[in-house]
């Protein structure tokens, strides 16, 4: 383990940047309650992103577009509570910051005041400046999002791989770099080629964190329902599902519906 790592009590902002320089790749995933929280933290997660994607996985929803902020500060400050060690980073959700800095300002605060979390992330570049610009003003960290950012999802009608085409590809590449010039201590990028991935990574200073955007970036970052096998019709390419937790869950439940059906639980020993 790296010395960066190992001495580190609490992950911070500073931590993850000086794992770029160090090359030190950045682990990252998401988690939108205390239970799982702590699991991750004491796995040794360097960064917990309570996503937005909370909106599909714990809510049900189609799209990120439904969940609220108070909704997003409640799943914050409940993994707040388990984080110990990890940085967590919480989503501003949609509507809390596009069209008015000053409204963007007041929703980051917020979720700082409310959940305790220490940093939050933004999708877009350039037409969102104002906001992180703002934000930034106030002390509090902004991780970037760039690729396919799900709140735009009616914008860009399908899920699939962005910045293919050579405009796009630029356009992406001088927002990862306004980011950096604003002040984002990090970047996420999402769904696109590894190679251009793979260039921003290379020419801006800050981490970027990748998903669905392959290995020559500073770091990774999963759905947690996903990599876990929980969320089991989900199979884009870029996923590797590390159990399969959906089969143990349902073995599981399938076999105390039946234990209770045929009075095999609870036993004497488990009754008082
Ligand atoms: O909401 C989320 O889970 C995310 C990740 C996909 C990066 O933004």
């Amino acid at each position: 383990m790296s010395a960066i790592i190992k001495d580190a009590k609490r992950i911070t902002t500073h931590t993850i940047q000086e794992m770029k320089q160090a090359g030190v790749p950045i682990s990252m995933l998401t988690s939108y309650d205390y239970s799982m929280a702590r699991i991750l933290d004491a796995a040794g997660i360097d960064v917990i992103l309570v996503g937005d994607s909370a909106s599909n996985v714990m809510a049900g929803h189609e799209t990120t577009l439904p969940i609220t902020l108070d909704q997003m500060i409640y799943h914050a400050s409940s993994v707040v509570r388990a984080a110990k060690r990890c940085l967590v980073v919480v989503d501003m959700p949609f509507g809390s910051y596009q069209g008015n800095s000053s409204e963007a300002l007041r929703s980051a605060i917020r979720i700082m005041k409310e959940s305790g979390a220490h940093a939050v992330k933004l999708e877009g570049g350039a037409e969102i400046r104002e906001s992180i610009t703002r934000i930034l003003s106030a002390g509090v960290p902004v991780m970037g999002h760039l690729g396919l950012t799900p709140q735009s999802i009616y914008k860009f009608g399908t899920y699939t791989v962005r910045a293919k085409e050579e405009a796009e590809a630029a356009q992406l590449l001088s927002d990862a770099k306004l980011l950096e010039q604003l002040g984002c201590f990090a970047l996420v990028l999402e769904k696109i080629p590894s190679k251009l991935a793979q260039q921003v990574a290379k020419e801006i200073s800050i981490p970027v964190i990748g998903i669905g955007a392959g290995p020559h970036v500073d770091g990774q970052v999963l759905v947690m329902h996903d990599m876990l096998g929980i969320t089991n019709e989900f199979k884009p390419r870029f996923l590797r599902k590390y159990a399969d937790l959906y089969t143990v869950i349902s073995e599981a439940a399938t076999q105390y519906i039946s234990d209770v059906k045929t009075k095999e639980f609870p036993s004497e020993k488990e009754a008082y």
